[in-house]
C-alpha cells in the first residue's frame, strides 16, 4: 500500500463524508438492481469502481462528466444512469476506430438523451469540451489514453476551475503514474483506502463482482482497484496545473495548458504524437 496515501484522511468534512457514504450505498443498490455486474465485459471499468466514482461525483455536486475512452459503452451506460432525469450531462469521447463497434455502442446509448458521444482525439477534445461546459462543475473519467499521457491532459484541463474531479483507470498501485497522482491528492485515490463505513449494499456488490469476474477470468486484480479518483480543490489546483516531470516528456501540463489558452489545440496534439514517436519506440 502506498504510504503517502495511507496517511491522508479519507475526507475532511464530516458532512460530505456522510453524503459520500449514503451515495455509495444507493448506487451500489442501483448497480445490483440494474445488473451492472452481469453486464460487465473484459476491458471495462469494474462496477464497484464506477459506483465509487458516482458517489464522489455526488459528493461534489458534479454537473457534467467528460469521459474519454468509451469502446462498447459499458462505463458510459452507467454514467447515463447517473444523470438520468437530472440537469446533468455526459460527453463521451472515443476515436471510434472500429466503425461497426462504434455504431453498436451509439445504439446502446440512445436510451440516454443527455449522453453525447463525441468522435475524435481526446488530445484535442478534452480541453475544448471543458472550455465549452465551464463554469458548470466537471468531473473527468479517463480510460484511454492511459498513464502519464492521460495525466498530462487532465492536469492541463485542471487549469480551468470548472474541473473538480479527476479519475483515471488502470492506475495500478505502486506504479509511477499512481504515485505522482497520489502525491498531489488531498485524500486517498482508491476506494479501498476511502471507504471506512461500508454500507451493506456496497459489500454485497463487491462480493457479486468478485464472483462474477473470477468466473470470467478477469485479467485485472480483484483485490485492488485501479480507478484512481482525485479531487481538484483550491488548495491543490495550483500544484496540479504547474506540475512538471520527466515522465511527461514533451507534453508537460503547463506547456499544454499555455498552448490551449492560445487556442493551439491541433498543434498541441503534435506534442503527444512526437513524444510517443521519440520515447515509446
Ligand atoms: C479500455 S477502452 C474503454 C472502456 C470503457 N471505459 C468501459 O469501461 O467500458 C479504451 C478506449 O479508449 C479509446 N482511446 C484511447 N486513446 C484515445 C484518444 N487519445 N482519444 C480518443 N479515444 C481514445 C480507444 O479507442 C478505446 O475504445
Amino acid at each position: 500500500m502506498i504510504e503517502s496515501q495511507m496517511k491522508k484522511p479519507p475526507f475532511n468534512e464530516t458532512s460530505t463524508d456522510e453524503r459520500f457514504v449514503e451515495a455509495l450505498g444507493r448506487w451500489a443498490e442501483t448497480a445490483a438492481n440494474l445488473s451492472w455486474v452481469e453486464q460487465w465485459v473484459e476491458g471495462a471499468i469494474f462496477p464497484c469502481e464506477m459506483v465509487f466514482f458516482l458517489a464522489r461525483c455526488e459528493q461534489l455536486d458534479i454537473d457534467v462528466v467528460i469521459e474519454s475512452g468509451r469502446q462498447d459503452g459499458y462505463s458510459t451506460m452507467i454514467l447515463g444512469e447517473f444523470i438520468k432525469g437530472r440537469e446533468k450531462q455526459v460527453y463521451s469521447i472515443d476515436y471510434e476506430a472500429d466503425a461497426e463497434r462504434a455504431r453498436r455502442c451509439r445504439e446502446r446509448l440512445k436510451a440516454y438523451s443527455s449522453v453525447i458521444p463525441v468522435k475524435g482525439d481526446a488530445n484535442i477534445l478534452l480541453g475544448q469540451l471543458v472550455n465549452q461546459v465551464a463554469p458548470r462543475k466537471v468531473a473527468m473519467l479517463v480510460d484511454g489514453p492511459k498513464g502519464f499521457w492521460a495525466i498530462a491532459l487532465m492536469f492541463a484541463c485542471s487549469g480551468n476551475t470548472a474541473v473538480k474531479l479527476l479519475a483515471l483507470h488502470n492506475l495500478n498501485r505502486g506504479e509511477a503514474p499512481g504515485k505522482l497522482l497520489g502525491g498531489l491528492a488531498n485524500s486517498p485515490l482508491y476506494y479501498e483506502d476511502v471507504v471506512r463505513q461500508s454500507p451493506a449494499s456496497w459489500l454485497r456488490l463487491r462480493e457479486l463482482e468478485r464472483l462474477h469476474c473470477e468466473r470470467l477470468g478477469a485479467r485485472r486484480s480483484l483485490e485492488y482497484s485501479s480507478l484512481g479518483v482525485m479531487e481538484v480543490a483550491d488548495r491543490n489546483r495550483k500544484n496540479i496545473v504547474r506540475k512538471t516531470s520527466w515522465h511527461f516528456r514533451l507534453h508537460q501540463p503547463p506547456l499544454v495548458r499555455m498552448a490551449w489558452k492560445l487556442g493551439l489545440f491541433w498543434p498541441t496534439n503534435r506534442l503527444f504524437d512526437l513524444s510517443n514517436r521519440l520515447f515509446n519506440k
